[in-house]
């Protein structure tokens, strides 16, 4: 008969003890301490988001100025949002370098392959995560990141349009949609994630038991090397956690949360950005014009998230190690560098741009400078630069024009349609005056620097230099293109 002690209440002996101080193979690496890492750092965003929505206020009207309460005047609150912030960002990473690692040390392979399912929809909902929380704030880059991704299902065929709506809770991104991914984000998401973990976990434990018996016994058995959950490998991981803790407490204290105008605010030159984790596949929509996007914005990620969950079972070989599955290897590798390409270039697209205007130090005349004014108006610099400054690399250099020999002629006419000039163009269509046209040809053929030395002015500054609009009706905003 066991005593009545709290020990045997709550099965210590049984199950317990053994949990804890279940030895694992005695070779365990650094790497196993990602696991752990992930769990302890969902901690610390659950822990920080409960106390976050203690005083965030889930309404249009009062989202926004909730975060600046928090920020100034809720105690330690700017601290508590940087941790959820820098905690969540490191969660991401934390999850993603998991899945690296198990996927090029092979322990995905038979008998894990469920193991390996089940961190596959882990990192899904920590991504969804992400997604939901990145609305919350409500400021402009939240609300288009959001526009723009929830418009993506859009392009699947008969129920795109239904998923859309079911999403948004609506036609577009409004109030329901902001109560809609808060309680995505702090109710469903978090009990899936808890659910999915536990569940992760304790196939982590059955099928570490087998490797033991497996291979490691004779190693272990000899008592130099035990290396056991507790307390070796808890200790481990606790060293890396406080590591990363740091930081993370660091970056909150130093590197402030971007924060944009309220949702909403009519802004000329915007351009939308997500969060950095999603900046790859963002920047993976922009080499898929046109009819194309589709491929960048739904195949390609959707047959990514199926190649992840399929992994286990591609190829035939049982083996684990880096050199028996060469080709497994080479994908792996292969999708890191796209996706660490794809993100800088991301980020280098996405640097602010239009900002300075190189011009010819001269005065300009009135043409010239009413030209001026309409390309810094116009936003060419969200795909053009002038002598490769001052604006995004999407179309060709316009210092160019001079030494390719176009005519006034020309370039008015490619401006005003560019697709009857190129019939492949990308470029939008601009509906302007002809003395309009005239104008911004004049001064792109001014844009000679061998003539007059380069001289740049801020967008102000050349908006000022120039003469007043005669029109800013027909404007083509770059929703177009930025779509
Ligand atoms: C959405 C991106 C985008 C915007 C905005 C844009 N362009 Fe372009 N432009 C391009 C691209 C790409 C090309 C090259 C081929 C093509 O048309 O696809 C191009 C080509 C041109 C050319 C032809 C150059 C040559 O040597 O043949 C001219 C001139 C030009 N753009 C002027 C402008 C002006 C002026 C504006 C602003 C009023 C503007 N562009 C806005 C993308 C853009």
């Amino acid at each position: 008969m066991a005593p009545k002690t709290l020990p045997s209440r709550i099965g210590w002996e049984e199950h317990l003890k053994p949990f804890l101080y279940k030895e694992l193979p005695a070779r365990t690496g650094w790497t196993a301490t990602l696991g752990s890492l992930c769990a302890l750092l969902f901690g610390v965003t659950a822990v920080t988001g409960v106390f976050l929505a203690m005083y965030y206020n889930p309404s249009p009207d009062k989202a926004y100025q909730s975060i600046d309460y928090i920020m100034n005047d809720v105690p330690m609150g700017a601290l508590l949002r940087g941790i959820h912030h820098w905690g969540a960002s490191a969660m991401v990473l934390a999850v993603f370098l998991h899945l690296l690692t198990n996927f090029f040390s092979g322990t995905l392979k038979a008998p894990r392959e469920l193991t390996w399912i089940l961190g596959v929809c882990l990192f899904l909902v920590t991504l969804g995560f992400g997604f939901t929380g990145y609305l919350l704030p409500w400021d402009m880059k939240s609300y288009w990141a959001t526009v723009v991704s929830t418009n993506i299902p859009r392009a699947i065929p008969v129920f795109g349009d239904l998923i859309a709506r079911i999403g948004l809770g609506g036609d577009s991104v409004s109030g329901l949609t902001l109560t809609r991914f808060y309680a995505i984000h702090m109710l469903l998401l978090p009990a899936l994630l808890v659910m999915l973990a536990a569940f992760h976990i304790y196939l982590v434990r059955i099928h570490g038991l087998a490797e033991t018996n497996e291979k490691e016994e004779e190693e272990s058995g000899d008592g130099r090397n035990v290396y056991r959950f507790y307390p070796e490998h808890a200790f481990r991981s606790a060293i890396v956690f406080v590591a990363v803790f740091l930081a993370i407490l660091v970056l909150s204290l130093h590197a402030p949360i971007p924060r944009e105008e309220i949702a909403g605010t009519l802004k000329d030159n915007y351009l939308p950005r997500p969060e950095w984790y999603y900046m790859w596949l963002f920047q993976l929509l922009t080499y898929f014009p046109g009819k194309w996007e589709v491929v960048g914005s739904l195949a390609i990620p959707i047959l990514g998230v199926a190649a992840l969950f399929l992994a286990p079972f591609l190829g035939r070989s049982r083996l684990r190690g880096v050199g028996n599955r060469p080709l497994a290897m080479a994908t792996g590798v292969s999708c890191v560098v796209a996706i660490v390409y794809l993100t800088a270039m991301g980020f280098a697209g996405a640097r602010p741009y239009g900002e300075i205007i190189p011009v010819p130090a001269r005065p300009l005349t009135a043409d010239e400078a009413r030209g001026l004014f309409l390309y810094v108006d116009r936003d060419c610099a969200y795909c053009h630069q002038i002598d490769g400054k001052g604006g995004r690399r999407i179309g060709p250099d316009l210092a160019n024009v001079i030494a390719k020999k176009r005519t006034k002629d020309y370039l008015g006419q490619y401006i005003a349609d560019p697709q009857a000039v190129k019939s492949a163009s990308i470029m939008p269509k601009y509906d302007l005056p002809k003395s309009d046209l005239h104008s911004l040809a004049e001064f792109l053929l001014a844009l000679d620097f061998h003539a007059a030395p380069m001289n740049t002015l801020k967008r102000d500054e050349a908006l000022r230099a120039s003469p007043a609009p005669q029109n800013s009706l027909n404007r083509q905003p770059r929703e177009a293109a930025a779509r």
